[in-house]
C-alpha cells in the first residue's frame, strides 16, 4: 500500500473527543523518545506531521492522522518518562489507558520498543497489560540504524528468548529505522492486510 493523503485530524486528551470511529484505527505507542512520531513521518513520507524531539515527552495529546480517507493513524503520548512528575505521568497514563480500553475501531496498537535494549520492565507490563485486555497488538523494533547487522540479529534473538519465557508466542515484529526509512513497506502491507481482512468480515 502506498499513502497518498495523510492529513492532521485533531489532538484530544479525552478519547470520547476523537473523530467517529468510523474506520480501522492503528495507534503508536512506546515509551517516550523511542521513535513513534518519526516513524509515522517516515511512513507517510511529511517530516513535519507529526511532531518529533529529541527531548522525551514531546507527544501529550492522542493525535489523529487520515490515512488515504480509509484509516485513521494515532499518535499516542509515550508511557514511562522518569523526569516528569508524578502527577502528570498518573494524567499521560489515564489518556493512554481510557483510549485503549474504549476506543471501538482501535484495531491494533503498535507497541515501539529501541532496538538496541532487551526487554524493558514497562514494556513487558505494557503488553502483559494488553493481553490482559484482549487489545491486539504487534512489536516493532526501532533505531535499527543504531546498530550493525550482526549486532541486530543477536539483540532481536535475545529479546524473543526473553519474552518467550513469559508468553507462548510472539506477535509480528518489524524491524525500522526512520532515518533510512526502512522497515515502513511492511508495516503498511500489514495494515493493508488487516484493513483488508476487517472489510471482508462485514
Ligand atoms: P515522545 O513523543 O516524546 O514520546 O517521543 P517519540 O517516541 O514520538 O519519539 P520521536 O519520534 O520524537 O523521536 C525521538 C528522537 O529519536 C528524535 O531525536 C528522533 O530524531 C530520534 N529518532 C527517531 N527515530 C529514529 C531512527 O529510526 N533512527 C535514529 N537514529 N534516530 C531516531
Ligand atoms: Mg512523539
Amino acid at each position: 500500500m502506498k499513502i497518498t493523503k495523510a492529513l492532521f485530524m485533531t489532538s484530544n486528551a479525552d478519547y470520547k473527543k476523537c473523530p467517529a470511529p468510523t474506520c480501522p484505527e492503528y495507534a503508536f505507542i512506546g515509551r517516550s523518545n523511542v521513535g513513534k512520531s518519526s516513524l509515522i513521518n517516515t511512513l507517510c513520507n511529511n517530516s513535519s506531521l507529526a511532531k518529533t524531539s529529541a527531548t522525551p515527552g514531546k507527544t501529550q495529546l492522542i493525535n489523529h492522522f487520515n490515512i488515504n480517507d480509509s484509516w485513521y493513524l494515532v499518535d499516542l503520548p509515550g508511557y514511562g518518562y522518569a523526569r516528569t512528575s508524578k502527577s502528570i505521568r498518573g494524567e499521560f497514563a489515564r489518556i493512554i489507558t481510557s483510549y485503549i480500553e474504549n476506543r471501538e475501531n482501535l484495531t491494533c496498537l503498535f507497541v515501539l520498543v529501541d532496538s538496541r535494549h532487551a526487554p524493558q520492565k514497562i514494556d513487558r507490563e505494557f503488553m502483559a497489560y494488553l493481553a490482559t485486555n484482549g487489545i491486539p497488538f504487534v512489536i516493532v523494533m526501532t533505531k535499527i540504524d543504531k546498530l550493525s547487522k550482526k549486532a541486530l540479529a543477536e539483540n532481536v534473538q535475545v529479546y524473543k528468548d526473553i519474552m518467550l519465557e513469559e508468553w507462548e508466542e510472539l506477535p509480528p515484529m518489524f524491524f525500522t529505522s526512520s532515518l533510512h526509512k526502512s522497515g515502513t513497506e511492511e508495516i503498511l502491507d500489514f495494515i493493508e492486510e488487516t484493513n483488508n481482512i476487517i472489510k471482508n468480515e462485514k
